[in-house]
This record gives C-alpha cells, sequence and structure tokens, in this order.
C-alpha cells in the first residue's frame, strides 16, 4: 500500500485529495490545526488515516511533530503541502500581511525543506506543493498572499534543481490552482471557479504523471501564460 501525508488536509483542496487517496486504498497521514476535523476524517476511514494537530508557523516543534508522523507511517512515497492563509488586503493591514508571510512563507518553507531533508533519507518520495496562479505576477488586491505564493513555486523549483543535480529520486510538482470553491476562494470578481472535486482529480492526475506543473483547472495555463506575457502598464490597469 502506498502511503502519504497531506500537510493542511483538514479542508478545502487537501481534504479532498486525502479522500481521493484514501478511495485509492492510500494510507494517509493528514494534519492541521483543527482537532474536531481531524478527528471526523479519522473516523470516516479509521484505518487508513492517521493525524497529527500540526501549526506550521510553530517553527520550533514543526519538525519533531512531522516526524512524529513519518515514524508512525515508516515510509511515506508522497507527501503534498496544501496549507495556506489568504486574505484580500486593499488597506495593506500589516496584521493581516504578517499571518500569510508567517504560514506561506515561514511555516511553509520549513516544512518543504524538512520534507526534501526526509526524502533524502529515505532515498526516495514526491513533493507536491499547492502554489496559486497568483504565483505569476504582483497582485494588487493580495499583495503578501501573491508573494509568498511566487516564493513557494521558487522554492519547489529550487528543489526540483537540487534533486536533478544531485541524481536524487526526489520529485518536485508545483500546482497552480486559478480559483478553487473553497472557504478560501473569496472576493469579487472571480470566473471559472472549480468544484473541488474536479480540481482534485486533475491535481491526482498530474501527479500520476509525475508533472513539473499542474494547472488548475488545466485552462488556467492560458491565463498563465496571458500573465506572463502582459506588459507592465497594462496589467496595472486591470
Ligand atoms: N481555493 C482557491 O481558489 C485557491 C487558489 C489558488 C491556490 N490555493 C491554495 O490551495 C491551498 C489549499 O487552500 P484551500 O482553497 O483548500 O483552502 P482551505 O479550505 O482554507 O484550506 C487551507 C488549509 O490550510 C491549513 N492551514 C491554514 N493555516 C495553517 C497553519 N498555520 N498550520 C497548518 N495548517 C494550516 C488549514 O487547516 P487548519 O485550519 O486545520 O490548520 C486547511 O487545511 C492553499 O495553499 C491555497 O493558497 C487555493
Amino acid at each position: 500500500m502506498k502511503k502519504a501525508i497531506i500537510i493542511g488536509g483538514t479542508s478545502g483542496i487537501g481534504r479532498g485529495l486525502a479522500e481521493e487517496l484514501v478511495k485509492r486504498n492510500w494510507i494517509v497521514g493528514i494534519t492541521g490545526r483543527r482537532k474536531e476535523l481531524l478527528h471526523e476524517i479519522k473516523s470516516n476511514s479509521p484505518n487508513q488515516i492517521f493525524t497529527l494537530e500540526h501549526d506550521i508557523t510553530e517553527l520550533e516543534s514543526s519538525d519533531e511533530k512531522m516526524n512524529r508522523l513519518f515514524n508512525e507511517l515508516k515510509t511515506v512515497d508522497l507527501v503534498i503541502v496544501s496549507s495556506g492563509q489568504a486574505d484580500i488586503n486593499h488597506k495593506l493591514d500589516w496584521a493581516i500581511e504578517k499571518k500569510v508571510i508567517e504560514v506561506n512563507i515561514n511555516g511553509i518553507a520549513k516544512v518543504y525543506e524538512f520534507i526534501f531533508s526526509k526524502f533524502k533519507e529515505q532515498g526516495y518520495g514526491h513533493l507536491v506543493g499547492i502554489s496559486s496562479i497568483a504565483a505569476i505576477r504582483g497582485n494588487r488586491h493580495c499583495p503578501s498572499y501573491s508573494a509568498a505564493k511566487a516564493f513557494q513555486s521558487n522554492y519547489l523549483e529550487a528543489l526540483r534543481g537540487m534533486s536533478k543535480k544531485r541524481n536524487l529520486k526526489i520529485k518536485v510538482t508545483d500546482v497552480q490552482p486559478g480559483f478553487v470553491d473553497t472557504a478560501m476562494a473569496k472576493g469579487e470578481g472571480m470566473f471559472w471557479v472549480a468544484p473541488v472535486d474536479k480540481a482534485v482529480r486533475q491535481i491526482y492526475a498530474g501527479i500520476n504523471k509525475g508533472k513539473r506543473k499542474i494547472y488548475i483547472t488545466k485552462r488556467w495555463r492560458l491565463i498563465a501564460w496571458l500573465m506572463k506575457i502582459l506588459p507592465s502598464w497594462i496589467y496595472e490597469k486591470i
């Protein structure tokens, strides 16, 4: 039986992926801060699910906690890092910026570093990070979020390069969703909002193919391309 860990598996995309993997007979470790949701998810498939209460911003205890879950599972084929914080911040409120930076940069970097080191020790593994289409350009609605997602995407690319150069058997995938219908998706002007089950199906298929980058849904590849080529003087007016 294959084994996976979902960091941030209590709701939304992470929870959907956990449930998909369980359906496909994987053993799954899920983490998150909300204890009651961890209990609820475990109670649906007690033999296949392991849980860990884990706040990724608690940097001092983060490695020790993730290590506990790794030890319970013994070997881990796949880790999907879905944890994230987002908020619209037109007033550039520092409390919001700080929270987003603490989770999406400090917390996530600690998790990526730990997982990559564990996979090196183990000799193989597949690390999947869920960044965002927002990683491509600065977004005036949520400055720290778009900047943090660029950080995640670049970090994942750097880890992929490290793995390749050292001939490690570690795959790294960057998932860039557009909009997915979860509690996080808020604000005006959303379009092409994907249901969670569709996003999950496409992410699972992309992981199986060992893709470097997965756009969710697939047609967001077109938006990604447009965002990359659009001149700043047009982009700034949108
Ligand atoms: N929905 C979209 O439209 C969209 C678009 C692009 C990218 N994304 C990305 O997709 C990922 C999943 O988001 P989602 O849409 O599924 O939203 P969600 O339902 O709000 O899920 C967010 C997950 O992050 C976890 N999390 C938040 N803060 C955490 C912390 N300090 N420590 C550990 N875990 C933490 C939450 O668990 P607890 O609260 O239990 O800790 C939850 O499981 C995020 O990285 C997000 O940026 C989403």
